[in-house]
């Protein structure tokens, strides 16, 4: 066991070991009665904030977008109007995968922070809520500036959490109150008519009906209050309301009952769905928020809206390697060329080159230029010895890269780092990014060189094998060729820098015999290609549904092309007349592996959740190998069509035999929730199977997909638990647990960041049969390290002699403190518009000066609204003069002004021809309601000349809202 316990870890671990109750609204699964879920309310309010950014820039660039946001919304149709035109293979799924990320991160707060009272309002803590939620924000727009878009979701996710449970815990709603408190993401303003300590705020509810047991002169004087939540205690201050509920002691104390608006069987489950639409809205301010401290673009990136894949590279940098390295430049210039200003051109690049003892740093853009110029800057030099830092460098790329991504990596050495196989392992798994290895110095590619050509390096089988273990493991390919023939299976390359690429077979076998694979081929599916990798070369003869075959020796035949290179065969399927059921039947000596992918929209993701205590039992996310024997639940989304249908989920052990169903139940939405009896031994992929009657025809059209990734489960189970923020120079301790039903003894431990931050944790843990262990990370992040870092920590456990182990992977921002919350204000000095009937002929400036008070100083000025053009002047505290100036036939602009930390506003002006002169006002000033503490006098309009002949009216509207109402 470990001595070093501290008290402060014990309490730590006190809140892992609690089972959670659910006491805010309901985190995922609904009771029922029409009650709305914190996933429902979190991913509404991104559906109607996507769907806003979008029109928003559709309409900028004077295009049409035709999308009701309403909560009819899904993540397809917004893609889909998000990105109208070109190809005809949209994927919802990146953002459907980031959205279910968010808010499986809101629903964690129930498990980590269940006790904390700040983070669901409880208690009347209003200021300190106030607060979790401005570190939460004010980090989320760090980690998006610093591109850490994963811990960034996390973050937002989890403030998204606190911000919602205010309209339910609080009694804004019993006021009356149908609006957001805008006031709690506003720091800088200040929180009025909080109900003071002493200040009786209920009384006892009346046969155990509390529809009225909050104080009529509470409710008319406007006091705000909160109900007190305990599982332990009844205690509570006289006179206070309480949350309410089975499992809140102080709801039987006098007053007795409690308030909230969980569901709608609660204390006040009569205005569950009031408090939950106004926390939607609420949830759109913070987006609002963040989106004007970001930008539209990066605002789409946080919540997974982009249209394409990315191309990810892991580069072997050693002497031998300039062929590689060049075939690499044109492999990716070529995809770069060919796909420029498609709707298939990479949104992201990233490339980390490895060397020896060098590897990194991780180069990460969406700008093609930088990309060619950082591989341009690669060069095949040093290495020392042969094996070289490759699973160091992919590390990085697997951290860093979005969930789902295709990460290649090229290399003719052994890893000298192959103890990082299991964390390699682990991330692969909880980001289900396949690797594809292009290895050119195995003996299997070596055999097929042309004589004579010097074998500089080799990798010996026994080393090849790790990275066909990985490969394996992820849902990639370990491609083995000479260096002269890379240039033809870089092809896969090409094959996957596509759009919706889904997978609709992919098994491994050790053969005993000929095996006869099926796949079906549905009309949404194009541009099939089969891959059959194996040293052997395998044989094999494809058939189609109408009853036409080609063998492998045939190039060019019936049903398609067959190329073949190293040990791979890759044949592209003709494009016609082809759906069905399909079948290749594969005659091999050795281990192969065969893989078909396709375009479509349809496709599918999955989570495995883990149910938690409390009276209507609920899930969170399983960060790690779900267990052995046990039950397990997937929480699973659909995407591609508006009427979809599941029809089997299976979890297919990678062996082909003992194949597991799970039973399937639809919640809304495109969402499933899946039951497994008992997990399969060994290795497995899902596989689903549906119809979508959104296609042409009228009867539906079936279809199967599978996951790429492989899955295991474990007897072993590793939990921990980051419930606070890094700040940089500060050190943080991660609790965490290791329990085993099985084996006892000597667990070895392991913990990484990917950082190389310091850290310390035990070497090993002693664990009985079915006992369990407790053990602490504590990591400490350099004082220079930049606010926005993002870190992800992988916990290992190891059974003793390796027969099974298990991991957990977190990850988490480093943070400043922020403490200022000033937001920008304007000034407009002057504006001069002498615009003529014909609008196009003349031109009016708008001068403002602007100013971040005590703030950090204002960092970038931008226009939201309006084409003209801006330009601005910075002073030594940053930018302090704005000048505007347009088309007369353009007569509002709307600038964002942003400061250091994140505090943005708007500086709103407008000319504008009332449509009856007659009845308009010569000068009209509007400020928000909600932001009326920071409305910046108005300014002089003295420079401005009104065109009275026109009957033009000059209206100057200063507006520093947080929000600005959207048309
Ligand atoms: C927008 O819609 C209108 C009416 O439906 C149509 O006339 C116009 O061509 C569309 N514009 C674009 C850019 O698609
Ligand atoms: C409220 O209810 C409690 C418990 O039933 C009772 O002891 C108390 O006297 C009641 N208070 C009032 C003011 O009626
Ligand atoms: C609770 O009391 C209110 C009035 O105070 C009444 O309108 C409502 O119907 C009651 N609810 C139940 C379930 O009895
Ligand atoms: C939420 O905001 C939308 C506009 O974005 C508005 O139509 C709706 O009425 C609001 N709902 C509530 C409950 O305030």
């Amino acid at each position: 066991m470990v001595s070093e316990m501290t008290t402060h870890a014990s309490l730590l671990w006190a809140v892992l070991l609690i089972p959670p109750l659910t006491e805010t609204f309901k985190p995922l699964l609904s009771p029922g009665g029409g009650s709305l879920t914190h996933r429902d309310i979190t991913q509404r309010a991104i559906f109607r904030k996507t769907g806003q950014v979008c029109r928003a820039m559709a309409t900028a660039q004077g295009q049409n977008f035709t999308l009701a946001t309403d909560d009819k919304l899904t993540a397809y149709t917004l893609q889909r109007a998000c990105f109208s035109g070109g190809s005809s293979f949209l994927s919802a799924l990146a953002f459907q995968t980031v959205v279910t990320k968010m808010y499986l991160s809101n629903a964690a707060v129930d498990v980590l922070l269940a006790l904390s009272a700040p983070h669901h309002f409880d208690d009347e803590t209003f200021v300190e809520g106030q607060e979790v939620v401005a570190q939460a924000s004010a980090a989320v727009k760090a980690a998006v500036k610093h591109g850490s878009f994963i811990s960034a979701r996390i973050s937002l996710g989890a403030a998204c959490h606190t911000l919602q449970d205010f309209y339910s815990h609080s009694n804004w709603i019993e006021m009356g109150n149908r609006v957001p408190f805008s006031q709690l993401i506003r720091p800088d303003m200040p929180l009025d008519n909080l109900a003071g300590p002493d200040r009786a705020t209920c009384r006892n509810c009346t046969g155990g009906n509390c529809t009225n047991n909050i104080l009529p002169d509470v409710l008319q004087e406007k006091i705000l209050t909160s109900g007190y939540f305990s599982l332990f205690s009844s205690a509570k201050p006289a006179g206070k309301c309480s949350h309410g509920g089975s499992f809140d002691r102080t709801s039987g104390q006098d007053p007795v009952g409690g308030i909230n608006k969980d569901d709608t069987s609660e204390s006040h489950g009569h205005l569950h769905l009031q408090a939950a639409e106004v926390a939607i809205n609420a949830t759109m301010e913070l987006l609002e928020d963040i989106r004007l401290a970001t930008s539209d673009k990066d605002f789409l990136r946080l919540v997974g809206m982009s249209q394409s894949s990315l191309l990810s590279f892991v580069i072997d940098t050693t002497g031998s390697m300039a062929d590689d390295i060049a075939e690499a430049k044109r492999v990716s210039f070529s995809v770069i060329d060919l796909k420029r200003g498609t709707q298939e051109e990479p949104s992201e690049y990233i490339l980390v080159a490895f060397n020896d003892p060098g590897f990194g740093p991780l180069i990460r853009t969406s700008d093609a230029d930088v990309f060619k110029q950082e591989i341009n800057k690669l060069n095949a030099a040093g290495g020392g010895d042969i094996p070289e830092m490759c699973l160091s460098g992919l590390l990085l790329a697997l951290t860093a890269a979005p969930p789902s991504s295709d990460i290649f990596v090229f290399t003719d050495a052994p890893a000298k780092d192959a103890e990082l196989k299991t964390t390699v392992t682990a991330l692969i798994e909880s980001t289900k990014s396949k690797v594809t290895f292009m290895l050119t110095g195995t003996s299997s590619s070596a055999r097929r060189r042309r004589s004579g050509s010097p074998v500089s390096r080799a990798l010996s089988d026994a080393d090849a094998q790790l990275y066909r273990d990985l490969a394996q493991a992820s849902g990639g390919q370990a491609i083995e060729v000479s260096k002269s023939s890379l240039p033809n299976a870089t092809v896969v390359i090409e094959d996957t820098s596509t759009s919706a690429l889904v997978t609709l077979l992919q098994a491994v076998r050790t053969p005993v015999r000929a095996e006869n694979f099926s796949f079906l081929l549905d009309e949404t599916v194009s541009n099939v290609t089969v891959y059959i990798t194996g040293s052997s070369s395998p044989a094999f003869t494809l058939n189609s549904p109408t009853g036409e075959s080609q063998n492998h020796g045939v190039p060019e035949g019936p049903l398609g092309t067959i190329q073949r290179v190293g040990n791979l065969q890759r044949v592209q399927l003709n494009a016609h007349n082809r759906t069905g059921l399909w079948d290749i039947t594969i005659n091999s000596t050795a281990k192969f592996t065969v893989k078909v992918t396709g375009q479509s929209s349809i496709n599918f993701l999955f989570n495995f959740v883990e149910a938690f205590g409390g009276a209507h039992g609920d899930f969170s996310l399983k960060q790690s190998r779900p267990s052995i024997g046990k039950n397990a639940t997937l929480l699973m989304s659909v995407t591609g069509s508006d009427s979809l249908k599941v029809t089997e989920l299976a979890l297919v052990p990678v062996s082909g035999s003992g194949v597991v169903n799970g039973t399937v139940e639809a919640i809304g939405g495109g969402d499933f929730l899946v039951t497994i009896e008992e997990l399969p031994a060994g290795d497995f992929t899902v596989h689903l199977k549906g119809e979508t009657s959104g296609v042409s025809r009228s009867s539906p059209t079936l279809f199967q997909r599978q996951s790429s990734t492989q899955l295991r489960a474990s007897s072993v189970a590793v939990t921990a638990s980051v419930n606070s923020t890094l700040e940089p120079g500060a050190t943080i301790t991660v609790p965490f647990i290791v329990e085993t039903n099985t084996t006892a003894g000597s667990y070895i431990i392991r913990a990484r960041n990917d950082r190389g931050f310091s850290s310390s944790s035990p070497s090993s843990l002693t664990l009985e049969v079915g006992g369990r262990a407790e053990g602490t990370v504590t990591l400490t992040a350099p004082s220079d390290t930049l606010s926005g870092t993002d870190v992800t920590l992988t916990i290992e456990a190891e059974a003793p002699g390796a027969i099974d182990s298990n991991y957990v992977v977190v990850s988490f921002v480093v943070a400043s403190k922020v403490t200022d919350f000033t937001r920008p204000v304007c000034q407009i000095v002057g504006i001069t518009a002498n615009c003529p009937q014909d609008c196009s002929q003349a031109t009016w400036q708008l001068s403002a000066s602007l100013s971040d008070g005590n703030g950090t100083g204002i960092a970038s000025v931008t226009v939201q609204e309006g084409n003209g053009t801006l330009s601005t002047n910075s002073s030594g505290v940053g930018i302090t003069a704005a000048l505007y100036s347009a088309s007369c036939c353009s007569q509002a602009v709307e600038l964002v002004m942003v400061d250091n930390v994140g505090n943005a506003a708007i500086c709103s002006a407008s000319i504008r021809n009332p449509s009856s002169p007659m009845t308009a006002q010569p000068m009209t000033t509007t400020a928000n309601a909600t932001a009326n503490a920071t409305a910046t006098p108005v300014s002089t309009t003295s420079s401005a000349q009104i065109c009275s002949n026109l009957s033009l009216w000059l209206w100057v509207i200063v507006v520093l809202p947080l929000l600005y109402p959207q048309a």
